[in-house]
């Protein structure tokens, strides 16, 4: 992990192999942000950017000689694009900007970020940023021949506001989610035949042993079977790797309590063939990220007790691996969820619901305020939004403070409808619902479904298929393959809960 520290150095001063410094788009040109550099440095290098084909551009990144002027080797522009009307730049433009900024300094020892952040939330976002760009997923390389490189070693920022102690929070923060994120990440990342409901469930345990106030209990493919969870027991049993149902409670410790109870619902296919209803090739090809709603749900679970918020969560990790075979579900299977409703599943490649039915029935057995659920669940849900915005669907209360809650944590999730009219949609000829119906509002005939078995509590539904894995190039903080989306949104979620 990338060492972060705060300074108030003067950026014209500080020692590091690169400084970073923040470019933006204006009406004539390029212009460098830049408060602290020379003013003549400034005017030389906005005067040769169009030569660089420099250009302010978000995402852009050029490195030029720092020149005599600086102690700083290298001086890294990163671009902001174009200011807002009055002046600023959204966190979110920051964070990117940072992370697009230190991504581009692999194998670096030093940088030095020198940043517009004017005040302490704007701080929070470069950090953040910052450490989301020093990402890379290596495991698998048994040489460093593709030329990748260590992500950039220490990173100072530079600020004026260094010494406030919001500012010191904020950075112990944006660390801990940089942390839960990058963890989050490896587990998508991680190959299927390594990463599977019982390894899955290990590294649950594993991450949970270093925090205090979290406790993992596994529930095992016969325990599943035997205690009546349906869902689990037929997607799981087509593979000869068995499913879990995990368990993980955090208990804030005493005085700082509130009394709230929060469940986080997380769906975990380690690796997604359609089963029966088998998958094209092509398909499946980044079918292993469909446990991504599960890692965002184990990265959030230890951010939040790091933390130590005041609010009780329990989090259920619905881990499967949905494999045709002998064993294997069939088309109209009908089966009992836990709880006693029953499905009959006309589609073994709508596995994400089936198992995530028996962890919503399992947490409103246990009682919560609410449930939120996050689940890489459907194709539909790239064809309506895209691959970057999240669908959230469900009580609209819950619903729209998840959306705040992502505008707040510089994620993209969009609110959708789920319209009584498209119910009859998964109505069955044999069973209380099925498991999938016509192309049409598919991402709203699974968030129908899933409403089905969650009852009274107020819930809503993540649904992450498209921005849970970055099957393009890196961009902003992002690196290709799993993004860790949804850890920052249920975080800042949890944190606004426990505070109102
Ligand atoms: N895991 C997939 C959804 C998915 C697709 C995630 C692409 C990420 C990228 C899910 O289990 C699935 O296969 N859904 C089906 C449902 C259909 C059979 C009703 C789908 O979307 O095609
Ligand atoms: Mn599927
Ligand atoms: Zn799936």
């Amino acid at each position: 992990m990338t060492d972060l520290s705060l300074s108030s150095k003067n950026p014209i001063a500080v020692r590091a192999d690169a400084l970073v410094v923040a470019t933006a788009k204006t009406s004539d040109g390029v212009a460098i942000v830049a408060d602290h550099l020379p003013a003549e440095l400034v005017t030389e290098i906005e005067a040769i950017a169009p030569q660089l084909g420099i250009t302010g551009a978000r995402d852009e990144v050029r490195k030029v000689p720092a020149g005599p002027r600086l102690k700083a080797d290298v001086l890294v522009l990163t671009g902001l694009g174009e200011r807002a009307q009055d002046g600023t730049f959204d966190p979110e433009i920051l964070r990117r900007a940072a992370g697009a900024a230190t991504r581009e300094l692999s194998g670096v020892a030093s940088a030095a970020l020198s940043l517009p952040a004017t005040n302490d939330a704007e701080l929070a976002a470069v950090v953040e940023g910052a450490l989301l760009g020093a990402y890379r997923f290596d495991r698998y390389r048994s040489s460093d021949d593709d030329g990748a490189k260590e992500p950039v070693a220490s990173v100072e920022v530079l600020t004026t506001l260094a010494r406030g102690a919001k500012a010191k929070a904020a950075v112990e923060r944006a660390a801990v989610v940089a942390d839960a994120v990058h963890a989050t990440r490896d587990l998508v990342n991680a190959a299927p035949n390594e990463l599977y409901p019982a390894t899955f469930a290990d590294a649950a345990k594993a991450a949970a042993k270093d925090v205090k106030g979290l406790k993992v209990t596994v529930l095992d493919d016969k325990q599943l079977a035997a205690g009546g969870y349906g869902g689990l027991t037929a997607v799981g049993q087509g593979s000869s790797r068995g499913p879990r149902l995990v368990k993980m409670s955090y208990t804030p410790a005493k005085g700082a309590r509130s009394a709230e109870k929060v469940a986080l619902v997380g769906k975990g296919i380690t690796f997604d063939t359609g089963g029966i209803s088998l998958k094209p090739s092509a398909s499946m090809e980044t079918m292993k990220s469909d446990m991504a709603g599960a890692a965002a749900v184990l990265g959030t679970m230890v951010a939040v007790a790091r933390l130590g918020l005041p609010v009780a969560v329990t989090a259920y990790l619905c881990l499967a691996e949905n494999m045709p075979s002998g064993t294997a579900q069939r088309p109209s299977d009908v089966i009992t969820i836990y709880g006693g409703k029953t499905v009959e599943v006309l589609n073994t490649d709508a596995e994400g619901r089936v198992v995530m039915a028996d962890g919503l029935a399992s947490a409103v057995e246990d009682g919560h305020d609410v449930i939120v659920d996050i689940a890489t669940l459907t194709g539909a849900q790239m064809v309506a939004l895209g691959p970057y915005t999240a669908g959230v669907m469900g009580t609209e209360s819950v619903r729209d403070d998840l959306k705040a809650a992502a505008d707040a944590a510089g994620e993209l999730v969009w609110p959708m409808p789920l319209p009584d009219e498209l119910r009859p949609n998964i109505t069955s000829k044999v069973a209380d619902v099925a498991n999938s119906g016509p192309r049409w509002g598919g991402m709203l005939n699974a968030g129908l479904f899933l409403r089905t078995f969650v009852g009274d509590t107020p819930w809503a539904h993540l649904d992450i298929a498209g921005p849970s894995f970055n099957e393009k190039g890196a961009h902003g903080y992002t690196a290709p393959g799993g993004t860790g989306v949804g850890v920052r949104t249920l975080l800042t979620y949890l944190e606004t809960r426990a505070a109102s």
